[in-house]
């Protein structure tokens, strides 16, 4: 007989598989009345915006080293806090953090509010971070519904209809198997879930906790769910980077406007990136190609950079700062940037 996909039944196997990781709290200490630090949930969700578990892992642990609360997050200089983000992309969740780290250390005294409307009201906090701080948080009977939840919803209620479309149904059914009780760990259960057994490809229906329930797994659907409107192909743009470096070995940069893609973010001064980008050295200087093209896909499109070199010895730029040699970290930049760094490093005779 077909059962009927119970929350119970989910909850009891996270309890013996739950995954480790550095910002959860396990369901035995759940349990055992271990209270979820709120800092640490916000922080993780917003980092595993668009990114993996496995990237986010290092960079968690790096920011909860280097600001363990809030308010000490909230007291960072903004050049630290973008450089300490560097490499993991979509930078405007790392300047949202910052202001939202301040408004909650302003404003709430240091407190995250515990609702999901009043989450949704500070900065970087949209539908999903809301409902996954307030159920993950504070166990309140919200659902989540990310890329996993919506693959596990429709698999289980083989829901033919392709996303986005398929969007409002996904996640009324999502809402319909939340349960009002041990809502955290139940939100997590089904991440989990989706990221290691009903997963994109190849799904291990055989071990899966809803087998029996699940209709796509009857129907023989499941490797091809959720299925997907046919994705738009990227166009490709191009530009020019400019590494320049003075006789003492200082590197020239340039932080780019708050507001647009890598706002915020430290990177060599270059032209506009179109199809028939203009050359914008950032000074005089004998700019030399270095013949080798810097690739990188940004959500949008591919990117095509002809990477520039020139010692620039005493010149002053137009526009960037010098940077001493000592403070330069290529890990501050933003991958796209730390690319062109390893192109560029070549031309210089000094490392
Ligand atoms: N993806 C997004 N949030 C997550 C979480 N809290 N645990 C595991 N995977 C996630």
């Amino acid at each position: 007989m077909r059962e009927t996909a119970s929350a119970e039944t989910l909850l009891s196997w996270y309890d013996s598989h739950a995954r480790d990781l550095p910002w959860r709290i396990s369901p035995s200490d759940r349990k055992a009345g271990v209270e979820p630090d709120p800092y640490r949930v916000w922080l993780s969700e917003i980092m595993l915006q668009q990114t993996t578990v496995a990237a986010v892992k290092e960079y968690f642990l790096k920011f909860t080293r280097l600001w363990p609360t809030v308010s000490d997050l909230a007291a960072a200089n903004d050049g630290d806090v973008m450089a300490a983000w560097a490499g993991l992309g979509y930078y405007a969740r790392a300047r949202n953090l910052l202001k939202c780290a301040r408004v909650v250390t302003q404003d709430h005294g240091g407190v995250f509010p515990e609702n999901r409307d009043e989450l949704q009201k500070l900065p970087g906090i949209g539908p999903y971070t809301s409902a996954a701080i307030a159920a993950i948080a504070f166990d309140a009977p919200e659902t989540v519904v990310d890329g996993n939840v919506e693959r596990v919803m429709a698999r289980l209620h083989n829901v033919e209809t392709p996303l986005p479309s398929a969007k409002p149904e996904l996640t009324a059914l999502a809402v319909g198997h939340t349960p009002t009780q041990r809502a955290g760990d139940y939100a997590q259960a089904v991440m989990d879930l989706g990221a290691t057994i009903c997963t994109p490809k190849n799904p291990a229906c055989g071990i899966c906790p809803w087998r029996n329930p699940c209709t796509a797994r009857h129907a023989g659907t499941a490797p091809d769910l959720p299925r997907k409107l046919p994705k738009q192909v990227k166009p490709t743009r191009l530009g020019f980077a400019y590494v320049g470096r003075r006789a003492d070995g200082a590197w020239l940069l340039e932080r780019r406007p708050d507001k647009g893609l890598l706002g915020g973010m430290l990177g060599w001064p270059g032209s506009d990136w179109s199809e028939t980008p203009e050359p914008l050295p950032p000074c005089t200087g004998e700019w030399i190609e270095t013949g080798v093209e810097v690739r990188h896909t940004f959500t949008h499109f591919h990117l095509r950079l002809t990477v520039l070199t020139a010692d620039l010895g005493e010149i002053e730029p137009d526009r960037g700062h010098y940077v001493n040699h000592r403070d330069f970290k290529p890990s501050d930049l933003p991958t796209v940037m730390r690319k062109v760094f390893d192109v560029a490093r070549h031309s210089f005779a000094v490392d």
